[in-house]
């Protein structure tokens, strides 16, 4: 089917119970993985480019890639570029056939992360495309964006509702205690503030830095009404040790390197399916 927006794919979630996984992708292996998995589970999911990865292989490319692998299965599938902070490459992405782009202004004061997540909003709206935004700041290395202890902010409640109104926004980020990256401790989920922000906003909510959350966490989050769960480094992790083992088991005079990168595709999609059963997606399609 053709790719759907994420306004789409997530609309059912907080009724019934369960979060769209998202996934960063880097190339054509770890994606297809992606795709195949949610064809097994039966369950929606979200591919996501970063900026590094969208100029890594292309925008157009990136968008006909995923594009023609939506439409080879029956699954929603929503291309979603993530963490934008140049509005001319989101601006790129809406027009290159992305469903979803996420506007990142989440270091600016709140009034100028209104109003530039509005300009965004309004743009994409014009071509039927959804936008994620972030307010407070999740802590961690994403690509470009490095987010220090001190300058990482959990999420105001108070101010979740009226940011998601005022901006028009289709997912909300929210910053409730865990980071990107690898973490150096178990990370500690302000469960108190996710059930206020849930209670003040309809506005599907999003859980950034999933890799090495605990399974508990998941559940938990996903049972209070988290919509969308974003995993990227455990999949940049699955991506670069299935190349480094298919690289030393197999014989020199192997060239070709489909039987080289075919243990990627596995790999991702190994992960990626044990990911729909903990946020409750699968069977969910
Ligand atoms: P991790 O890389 O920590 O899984 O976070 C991914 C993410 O939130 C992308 O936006």
């Amino acid at each position: 089917m053709s790719l759907v927006t994420l306004r789409e794919i997530l609309k059912d979630t907080r009724k019934k119970k369960y979060a769209v996984p998202a996934f960063n992708f880097n190339g054509y292996e770890d994606a297809q993985g992606m795709v195949n998995s949610a064809v097994k589970m039966g369950s929606p999911v979200i591919l996501m480019a970063s900026m590094g990865a969208v100029r890594y292989i292309g925008l157009k490319q990136t968008a006909g890639m995923i594009r023609g692998m939506a439409e080879s299965v029956d699954i929603p599938i929503c291309l979603h570029l993530d963490h934008a902070t140049d509005m001319t490459l989101l601006k790129e992405a809406v027009i290159a056939g992305f469903t979803s782009v996420m506007i990142d202004a989440s270091k600016e004061p709140y009034e100028e992360n209104i109003r530039i997540t509005k300009e965004a909003a309004e743009y994409a709206g014009r071509y039927g495309c959804s936008v994620e935004a972030e307010l407070g700041r999740i802590g961690g290395r994403e690509e470009q964006i490095a987010v220090d202890d001190a300058q990482s902010a959990l999420t105001d409640p108070g101010k979740a509702g009226e940011f998601a109104a005022e901006t028009g926004v289709d997912a909300l980020a929210v910053a409730i205690g865990t980071a990107h990256g690898f973490y150096k401790s178990t990370p500690k989920l302000d469960f108190p503030r996710l059930e206020k922000i849930v209670s003040l906003t309809e506005c599907p909510l999003v859980l950034h830095g999933g890799t090495g959350v605990p399974e508990e966490d998941f559940v938990r989050c996903v049972e209070m009404g988290m919509s969308k769960i974003n995993v990227g480094t455990e999949f940049k992790a699955a991506y670069t040790s299935a190349l480094r083992d298919s690289v030393t088991g197999n014989e020199i005079s192997e060239v070709d390197p489909r039987n080289y990168m075919k243990y990627v595709k596995t790999m991702c999609q190994e992960i990626a399916e044990k990911k729909m059963v903990l946020f409750n997606s699968a069977g969910k399609a």
